[in-house]
């Protein structure tokens, strides 16, 4: 068995940002504008007028100030209120693969990898913007990789899943190097008229090189010290659209269940106690203790959630260094959110450092991933 590192983690962050104050502007003149529309209705007691949203509620309640979008201004617009993305021919590279192969290119050349170097691809994301054929393949075409690729979906914990994956591939010997790649186009499938979360996510797309400890060339090189997985069904977030929809009658309509859908107050009870037991469970099977941990990079999704997680697992509050949070600026990027924390605050620890990268989301589903720096 092969010991296995990630020796370096890209980033791709889309130009545009949306504010809490842009977006509570426009989802209030969207539902001013249907309110008007529905005035009877609602006078006549047969309608609910939608509830207006507000800032102070955003930041309270989860923590985010602000997303970066692929495209600000269909989600702006009270008329449109989604991203409106330019049709690209199937000669042309699609756009999961382009923010992919953006941030894949980051992550080579922290690594000090060519493509030639690399035998296989993941494309791991909580959606893929057609069947197929699969994104990671037309990643690893476009980057020049030889071998194998393919895509996989575990929603918010695609990203630990997707490195699980790879390290087991490379611990046995049936890849030597893997890029693995988490485009996220949230706001695709958000709901940006629902009140309850159209602050909740935002795009990106983050990379990571995984591949044998004692062949990294990177300066930034983190061993997987042992990784562990979780399921556990739950419909508290859930999305209904998919290949059968134009089978069902009615299906094809303008639905809230086609996009994300969940009961927050729900995942937040359920996930937390959860998670928080597969980290402790999992650290404990190691002979860790939650002191030797230097820090934890968790799934962006809510900073209470992780303030709640951070707490528990260490026994007292982390300090902001311990646990940093990106969701202020990013919003929750589904399964790139640990990736970001990661990208952006693990250089700094000298060798012998250890943390865990944690996801935790739909499905349910969650990562548990414990790293040592080495380079
Ligand atoms: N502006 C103003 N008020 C709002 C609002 C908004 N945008 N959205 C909801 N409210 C209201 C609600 O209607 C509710 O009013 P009520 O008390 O009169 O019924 C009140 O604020 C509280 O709403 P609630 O949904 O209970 O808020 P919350 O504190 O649970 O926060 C989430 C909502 C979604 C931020 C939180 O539950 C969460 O983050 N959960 C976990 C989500 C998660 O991790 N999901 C994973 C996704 S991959």
């Amino acid at each position: 068995m092969h010991r296995v590192a990630i020796s370096a983690t890209g980033l791709f962050t889309p130009d545009e940002v949306i504010t809490n104050a842009e977006l509570v502007a426009s989802y209030n003149a969207y539902a001013e504008k249907r309110n008007a529309a529905n005035e009877t209705a609602i006078a006549a007691g047969e309608a609910e007028p939608m509830p207006m949203s507000n800032e102070e509620f955003i930041v309270k309640a989860s923590g985010i100030e602000r997303r970066f979008v692929m495209d600000k201004k269909g989600v702006l617009d009270p008329d449109v209120m989604r991203p409106i993305l330019r049709e690209r021919s199937d000669d042309e590279l699609s756009i999961m693969a382009e923010i992919a192969v953006a941030a894949a290119k980051d992550a080579l050349e922290k690594a000090g990898r060519t493509a030639d170097e690399i035998d296989a691809v993941i494309c791991a994301a909580s959606n893929h913007e057609r069947a197929y054929p699969a994104i990671a393949i037309e990643v690893q075409q476009a980057l020049g990789i030889e071998g194998f690729a393919f895509d996989m979906n575990v929603a918010c914990s695609s990203a630990t899943f997707g490195i699980q994956a790879a390290a087991d591939m490379i611990r046995s010997g049936s890849a030597r190097a893997i890029l693995m790649v988490n485009p996220e186009i949230t706001s695709g499938h958000h709901e940006w008229r629902d009140r309850d979360c159209h602050f909740i996510f935002g795009d990106v797309c983050t990379a990571v090189v995984l591949e044998r400890a004692d062949e990294v060339k990177s300066g930034n090189a983190w061993e997987i010290v042992s990784t562990r997985c979780a399921t556990t069904f739950s419909n508290n977030i859930r999305n209904n659209n998919g290949f059968l929809r134009r089978t069902r009658e009615g299906h094809m309509a303008d639905r809230r269940d086609m996009q994300f859908m969940q009961e927050g107050r729900k995942v937040f009870k359920q996930v937390v106690p959860w998670v928080t037991e597969l980290m402790l469970s999992h650290l404990s099977d190691e002979g860790i203790a939650p002191d030797d941990l230097d820090r934890l990079w968790l799934h962006q999704a809510n900073k209470s959630m992780n303030d709640l997680i951070g707490q528990k697992v260490l026994g007292r509050e982390p300090s902001r260094k311990e646990q940093p949070n990106v969701l202020q600026d990013y919003a929750n990027t589904s399964s790139a959110g640990s990736i970001i924390a990661f990208n952006q605050y693990s250089d700094d620890l000298p060798e012998g450092s250890l943390g865990v990268i944690c996801s935790f989301g739909a499905g349910y589903s969650a990562g548990s991933v414990i790293v040592r720096r080495i380079a």
